[in-house]
């Protein structure tokens, strides 16, 4: 049963149990919302709660966002716990990168399922729900922009997140409702450690990024409450870069411009 509605905004977070998720959950309690944290594994969820408890109420859904059902209950538990859905950010996917000629249907499937038609049935089920004012942020990559070597299926529907956020906003823009995508760049999380433990991955994503540092979950989190907040009231069916230049230039390095390219 829907209860009346509490004074506080609400944001609905998918894969809040770690990483970017975790950070956008943190963000978005210091920004004094409560929250709705949904992934599949329950004791970081619980750690969740513990961590945030002296500044947001946080509930927690358990789940695998890319069953049917799921999108629908978890909806229904901001209903019930809060009475209003202010936010909902998709943020949950899957990492998983291989090349077309090595992708199956089964790995094909589960990513469209977890990173696709997961987002597409939590934003219905919100959006059915919402009042003007809310929002809708979609955590897509800047794989979503452009080819990624192995990318495969993972670049498919980073893209395919735009085009569905896309539609979104022409759609409901016009009750007040907006959605955007974030797209981030390479960052340190459970998703990439193989990346950055490689020397290699480091250099290049140095030598390609205009910029003197990494990219962090914090950085992302950042950028997702600003887009849900007052100040990014006027931003509607955009996707957000946020690489440090990574996407959008064809930047080297001095260093590796002026590299003597080693015979093979
Ligand atoms: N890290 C990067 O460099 C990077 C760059 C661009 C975009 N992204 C995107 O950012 C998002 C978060 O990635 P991350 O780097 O923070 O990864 P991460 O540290 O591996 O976290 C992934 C989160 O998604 C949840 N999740 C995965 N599959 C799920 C499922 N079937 N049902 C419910 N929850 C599920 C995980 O929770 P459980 O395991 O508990 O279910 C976890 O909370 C993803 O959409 C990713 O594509 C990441």
């Amino acid at each position: 049963m829907t209860r009346h509605a509490t004074d506080k905004p609400v944001v609905l977070i998918t894969g809040a149990s770690a990483g970017i998720g975790d950070a956008i959950a943190r963000r978005f309690a210091a920004g004094g919302f409560n929250i709705v944290a949904v992934a599949r594994r329950p004791q970081p969820l619980a750690r969740l709660v513990e961590s945030l408890s002296a500044i947001a109420e946080v509930k927690t859904m358990a789940a695998d966002v890319a069953a049917a059902d799921t999108p629908q209950r978890a909806v229904q538990l901001a209903m019930e716990s809060f009475g209003r859905l202010d936010c909902l950010v998709n943020n949950a996917g899957s990492g998983r990168w291989a090349p077309l000629h090595e992708t199956d249907d089964a790995m094909m499937n589960e990513v469209i399922d977890i990173s696709l038609k997961a987002p597409f049935r939590f934003s219905r089920e919100a959006l059915a729900v919402m009042k003007p004012g809310s929002s809708i942020i979609n955590v897509g990559s800047v794989y979503g922009l452009v080819g990624g070597l192995n990318g495969g299926i993972y670049c498919a529907v980073k893209a395919g997140m735009i085009g569905m956020t896309q539609a979104i906003a022409v759609q409901y823009g016009a009750n007040g409702i907006r959605a955007n995508v974030v797209a981030p760049g390479v960052i340190k999380t459970d998703m990439t450690k193989d990346f950055w433990d490689t020397a290699g991955f480091q250099r290049t994503n140095h030598e390609m990024t205009p910029f003197n540092r990494e990219g962090t979950v914090e950085d992302v989190a950042n950028a997702v409450h600003f887009l849900a907040s007052g100040e990014g009231s006027y931003i509607n069916g955009q996707t957000l870069a946020l690489d440090g230049g990574w996407s959008t230039t064809k930047f080297l390095s001095m260093d590796a411009l002026l590299a003597e390219r080693v015979p093979a």
